[in-house]
């Protein structure tokens, strides 16, 4: 408000005693970010916008030589801080200067600045590092996979530690450039957009840039041999799918379900809005794991997941936690209903596209096949602990929970809240409580109640409302109002959710 000229002799002055004085209080930021399921995880006292990792793969040794450039602010006076990290540091700096550097815990890469840093400045870091990471274990497991011509880093919620130092935490996200120098003839994948690539001395370097805030868990490398391919979703957004050229007898239905990807990213984009990002597609390399994950923009499919078949439920599933989790990601691990249970909705939306049962179907059938007694109903998915965080239920129960939240206030306002969400926190951090207050926001219902039976309650609620009891609710309120009917039957509801 008051701004005053002063003096450069002054301003100078004071900038020279600012400094040390501000900082003359530093302590070091917390080893961990404050998640009460996973302590440890992520750091405290800064916050990462962008990670430029240059690496170098030798599939044949499992060796990996990078440089990470970490652009951070402060968030308090610092006169030490950790990053998550595995491999081995041969030199870090901060701002230009040599910094000194430790190990504790389990993964904590503990760095000790030359000077203090003030509180909310803009802070450098370069950690060189080299190391095998398939010898590195945390808490005593891995999650760095080898594959018979490379490797992948993909996991949940470890992943990083493996490959690169980060702040590992979705709280923090940032953009990234991963450039990784591979030998000829094998590919290293990442995500966003293949910026460039480079060839000499028998290595073949790759330049992926992922330019929206992106999570460290979502970051992916894979390095193997790969055939891509690519296209273009009808937004214009490219696609870039890359296969394994070791996929043996489930290569077909990989391709033919991956390849898919973007009519199912076009039809997902009428449920949630625009696609949050700069490029779209999947990787299915030669591991021996079974899972999928949502790495931003690029999908991690393992091979298993097409062994009975094609398989677009799971292409489905992992594009629709590009807008739930990615775009939107959790703001702490207990949040992971806010993934899963929606993007398993999204695959019950899809069976009802493809006429394979519509989402009430499916959530009647979830709901008959698990009895009062089953366990399943003892996982509460709004804050199933750490050691349930990818139960059945959080799934299942989950996405029962959101069929829920649909019969309790109607289609319009429903797909209201499913296309609005992406949009309100868009490349940000969100609650199941803050899903809650915008759903009851949008929908003028409170839903206090409904929530804490379907995602708190550790037991099986009372047969929800019949969709039929629901219709005519909706039919007599909007009846009331001069609205026009609703259609009557659960078909016309299914024919008309498509549009949406
Ligand atoms: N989020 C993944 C999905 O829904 C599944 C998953 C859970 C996972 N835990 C994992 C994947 C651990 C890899 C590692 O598709
Ligand atoms: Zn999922």
């Amino acid at each position: 408000m008051h701004r005053r000229l002063i003096a450069p002799g002054a301003l100078a002055a004071s900038l020279l005693l600012a400094i040390p004085a501000s900082a003359a209080g530093a302590s070091p930021g917390a080893p961990g970010i404050g998640d009460p399921y996973y302590p440890a995880y992520g750091n405290g006292g800064y916050d990462v916008s962008h990670y430029d990792l240059r690496l170098k793969y030798q599939p044949r040794t499992d060796e990996l030589e990078g440089t990470a450039t970490l652009l951070a602010t402060t968030t308090q006076d610092l006169s030490r801080f950790d990053l998550d990290f595995l491999l081995d540091v041969s030199e870090v700096r901060v701002n230009g200067a040599k910094a000194s550097f430790a190990t504790s815990g389990q993964h904590e890469l503990e760095i000790t600045p030359a000077r203090p840093l003030a509180k909310g400045t803009p802070v450098t870091v370069v950690v060189r590092y080299s190391g095998v990471p398939s010898t590195k274990t945390a808490y005593g497991f891995s999650t760095w996979h080898r594959t018979p011509d490379g490797a992948v880093a993909a996991d949940e919620p470890e992943a990083a530690w493996w490959w690169y130092p980060s702040n590992d935490h979705p709280r923090d996200k940032a953009t990234y450039d991963v450039s990784v120098s591979v030998p000829d003839g094998t590919q290293a994948i990442s995500n966003g957009t293949l910026q460039s690539t480079s060839s000499r001395l028998g290595w073949t370097r790759y330049n992926w840039r992922s330019n929206k805030p992106q999570a460290t868990y979502l970051t992916t490398l894979a390095v193997g041999k790969f055939d891509l391919t690519t296209g273009t979703t009808s937004d214009g957004v490219p696609v870039v799918n890359a296969y394994s050229k070791d996929l043996g007898d489930n290569e077909g239905a990989a391709r033919a379900s991956v390849e898919r990807t973007a009519e199912i990213t076009d039809w997902l984009t009428g449920y949630f809005g625009p696609y949050p990002f700069n490029s779209v597609g999947g990787y299915v390399p030669n591991t021996t794991t079974g899972y999928a994950l949502e790495t931003q923009t690029r999908v991690f499919y393992s091979p298993r997941q097409f062994a009975g078949g094609s398989n677009t439920s799971v292409v489905v599933h992992e594009l629709a936690h590009q807008w739930y989790g990615d775009s939107v990601s959790l703001a702490g691990w207990k949040d992971i209903w806010i993934n899963e249970g929606f993007a398993r909705y999204a695959q019950w939306l899809w069976s009802e596209h493809e006429g394979e049962g519509t989402a009430q179907e499916l959530a009647d059938y979830v709901y008959a096949s698990h009895p009062a007694d089953d366990a399943f109903w003892t996982v509460a998915p709004g804050d199933p602990g750490p050691e349930h965080q990818f139960d059945i239920a959080v799934y299942d129960r989950g996405a029962l929970a959101v069929q829920a939240l649909r019969n309790e206030v109607g289609d319009d306002a429903f797909f209201a809240v499913l296309k609005g969400w992406p949009k309100q926190f868009a490349y940000g951090n969100a609650s199941v409580d803050d899903f809650r207050k915008y759903a009851e926001k949008v929908s003028g219902a409170s839903l206090g109640s409904l929530f804490d039976t379907w995602l708190y309650q550790p037991s099986k609620p009372g047969a929800p409302a019949a969709r039929d009891a629901v219709i005519a609710r909706d039919a007599r309120t909007k009846g009331a109002e001069g609205a026009p009917a609703r259609p009557r039957s659960w078909k016309k509801i299914a024919a008309t959710d498509s549009v949406h």
